[in-house]
């Protein structure tokens, strides 16, 4: 994993953090919403707020069933203003693959700026290393020297082991556990609650199902589930919700 200047940029955000509960980032640059017609927009909106991160725009292409908190919503693609690419810009999708194809639109856009955001409430080292574009929901906790790389994902409540390794776009759903030394490939998905022991590895594209218990490697593509997790016949779409 190529480390950016971003790498810098965000160890400071982290240092800047320890040891306060809420991160009061007044004079903060205002961000882009991408993708805001999915759900989990809310929960972006909310650690956004806690961070108090001023809100450009939120660009969709369908009437959300949400509130988006009176922010300017852009409905075409095609009338985002070309200014606006210089703008940070955060992806509003808790799954693979949406994130990445989230990522694409954007990046086609011209948006080229993906700050790493964290969640003033969750707990992370100062050893923990974070790639453009990654997120990380209220409440996680993580152990030293874990790794994210860009567009990866942490959702609520989620704990990571040290020397954990999340390769891009690879997402770890709502209170899910990675133990130590877990390496999830690119674009894998573990779902909500489930556990990961020391050292699995779970492949690229892989999504392992809400409640498993993992403890053997996971080949690539392969979907698991159950306790110990067992290959379904079927490679699921289903990880790639919006929970
Ligand atoms: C594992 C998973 C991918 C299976 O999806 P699927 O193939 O569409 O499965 P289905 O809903 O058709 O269910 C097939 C069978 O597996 C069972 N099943 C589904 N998910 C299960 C799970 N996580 N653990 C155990 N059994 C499960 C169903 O009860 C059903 O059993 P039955 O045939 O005896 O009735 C999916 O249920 C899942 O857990 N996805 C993760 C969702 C998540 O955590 N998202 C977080 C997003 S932030």
């Amino acid at each position: 994993m190529a480390r950016s200047s971003g790498d810098r940029q965000v160890r400071e955000n982290l240092k800047s953090q320890a040891p306060a509960s809420v991160v009061l980032r007044t004079n903060a640059e205002p961000h882009v919403l991408f993708g805001a017609e999915i759900s989990f927009t809310a929960d972006v909106l909310d650690t956004l707020e806690r961070l108090q991160i001023p809100v450009a725009a939120g660009i969709l292409t369908v009437p959300p069933q949400w509130s988006l908190r009176g922010i300017p919503a852009i409905f075409n693609l095609e009338e985002t203003p070309e200014h606006f690419g210089q703008l940070a810009c955060v992806l509003c999708a808790a799954g693979p693959k949406s994130r990445r194809a989230l990522h694409k639109q954007a990046a086609d856009l011209g948006f080229s700026r993906f700050p790493a955001i964290v969640d003033p409430t969750a707990i992370i080292p100062a050893s923990v290393y974070l790639e453009r574009g990654t997120f990380i929901n209220a409440g996680a906790v993580f152990g030293s020297a874990v790794e994210l790389d860009e567009f990866a994902m942490v959702n609520r409540a989620a704990a990571i082991g040290h020397h954990a390794v999340l390769e891009p776009y690879a997402v770890v759903g709502p209170g899910a556990v990675l133990a130590s030394g877990v390496r999830a490939g690119a674009g894998a998905m573990i779902g909500a609650g489930a556990v990961v022991l020391p050292s699995v590895n779970i492949g690229q594209d892989a999504l392992v199902g809400a409640g498993a218990v993992v403890p053997r490697d996971v080949g690539a593509g392969q979907t698991v589930m159950g306790n110990p997790a067992r290959p379904t016949s079927k490679n699921a779409e289903t990880g790639d919700t919006s929970m």
